[in-house]
């Protein structure tokens, strides 16, 4: 397993999962809309962005199944692996400056932004954005590196505006402002899926996210000290951007379609000035489609982790755990118990209501039912809940900000038990179909062709 986006995409294209379009393409929304197509079913290259040089791709993760591979395991086995990077990260392989793909080739010149094939996604978005960029911070309290995915919004050549919602980069950035100084940022794109499921770390000021990434890597991470600013990158990234968060500097920025497929407000936004842009030879530039799966998925993998440790913690036995697509997994929660003990069920509520802040919504159900497939989750609230005795409704908890149904981030959290009753599990148990010899049927299958 290598830790590069070509050698990702290489994967793809043995699989038959990434198209290549060689037609000249807008960055305004058609891009969007191709990605849109072809979310879930296809990775896409778009050769002739108009405007730049560099190709550009996107929907690098077609949907849930594309996990287990990018972090080399098998992919029901994706947030375990990702929760055992989290507790045993790994030390990364600091690479010389001149041994380090990404530093091959500089970007000289007045063009520096306009170069990018950087697109504008949604119609009501405010401009050109980069959507898939890993902002590489050091974080001052421990040295280590904090990684993060921000929707960056072009402005110029050299000016990038970025949305800091409550997290540990804005706490780095709000305490060195505090002191009047500026904050390096090292910015890359075009990375493997693993490197941008690490930036998803949680908010611990002592993790370092790159490694995390080591750590999920078959090998330890080739990483580099960037050249001008007090960062450290992953040394394979296609592209990497060298700037200053300057204190005190406000833009406006926004609005920008997001993850619950509505727009994110516009507001005053932190800047960061530009002083030099570096990529490998041949470099791919790197999009996530905004609402897209990859989004969904990126965001929620790292959550189902740790959602995992906490029911674990919490001293329940979790047969499986999933944050479902249809909730862009961050509002969703579907978690299948073993034999839930009395209370249990009210405690895996409780625990995934406070263990993500956007989880709202969390169905309980037993193990007979899969988490991953919507129709059994469906079938176990329509045949196993009464409304009047399985829900469990908490007023005014912390929610996500970009909820449009939420009040200033406030919001109800609701439980649904689809449990059965121990004592009554034969009323609920499911139908089947036993046929008296099982190789017979495939037999009868494979004349039919199914
Ligand atoms: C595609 C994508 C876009 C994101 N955009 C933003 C953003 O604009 N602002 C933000 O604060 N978090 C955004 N996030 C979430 C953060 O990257 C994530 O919460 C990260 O772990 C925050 O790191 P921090 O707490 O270490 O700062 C985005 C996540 C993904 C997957």
């Amino acid at each position: 397993m290598t830790t590069d986006l070509r050698s990702w995409l290489a994967l793809l294209d043995e699989r038959g999962e990434l198209g290549v379009l060689g037609a000249p393409i807008d960055p305004d929304q058609e891009v969007a809309a191709v990605l849109e197509h072809s979310d879930g079913r296809r990775a896409v290259r778009f050769d002739a962005v108009k405007g730049s040089r560099f190709p550009l791709v996107g929907n690098t993760l077609i949907g849930r199944s594309h996990l287990g591979p990018a972090l080399g395991c098998a992919t029901p086995e994706a947030a375990e692996r990702f929760a055992a990077a989290l507790d045993r990260p790994r030390s990364c392989r600091v690479v010389d400056r001149a041994e380090a793909p990404v530093l091959e080739e500089q970007l000289t010149g007045d063009a520096l932004l306009s170069a990018l094939p950087l697109t504008r996604q949604h119609e009501h978005d405010g401009g050109l954005y980069l959507t898939s960029a890993l902002l590489s911070v050091r974080d001052p309290v421990s040295g280590t590196t904090n990684l993060s995915i921000n929707r960056l919004q072009a402005a110029g050549e050299r000016e990038l505006r970025a949305l800091l919602l409550p997290g540990r980069l804005r706490a780095v950035f709000t305490a060195a402002e505090a002191e009047g100084r500026d904050l390096d940022v090292a910015i890359v794109v075009g990375v493997h899926p693993l490197l941008v499921l690490a930036s998803q770390s949680p908010a611990d000021r002592a993790l370092d996210d790159l490694e995390v990434a080591s750590a999920l890597a078959s090998e330890p991470l080739p990483v580099v000290t960037a050249p001008s600013v007090d960062a450290v990158v992953p040394a394979e990234a296609e592209f990497l951007l060298e700037g200053r968060f300057r204190a005190g500097r406000r833009e406006a920025e926004g609005p920008f379609g997001e993850f619950p497929r509505t727009y994110g407000p516009g507001g005053p936004a932190p800047v960061i000035e530009l002083e030099a842009a570096w990529h490998r030879r041949d470099a791919v530039f790197q999009t996530i489609l905004s609402g897209g799966r990859e989004h969904f998925l990126v965001g929620g993998l790292p959550r189902e982790a740790l959602l995992l440790r906490a029911l674990r913690k919490a001293g329940l036995d979790v047969a499986g755990l999933r944050l479902p697509e249809s909730g862009s997994c961050r509002f969703d929660a579907v978690v299948a118990l073993r034999d839930p003990a009395p209370g249990a069920v009210t405690t895996a509520m409780l625990t995934l209501f406070t263990g993500a802040v956007t989880v709202k919504t969390v169905t309980v159900v037993d193990d007979d039912v899969d988490v991953f497939d919507d129709e059994q989750i469906g079938w176990a609230v329509a045949t196993r809940v009464q409304a009047d005795r399985d829900l469990l409704v908490v007023p005014n908890a912390k929610g996500s900000s970009l909820d449009p149904s939420a009040r200033a981030g406030v919001t109800a959290k609701l439980g649904i038990d689809a449990t059965v009753p121990a004592d009554d599990r034969g009323r609920f148990r499911q139908m089947r179909v036993a046929p008296p010899d099982p190789d017979r049927l495939r037999g009868h299958l494979a004349e039919l062709g199914l």
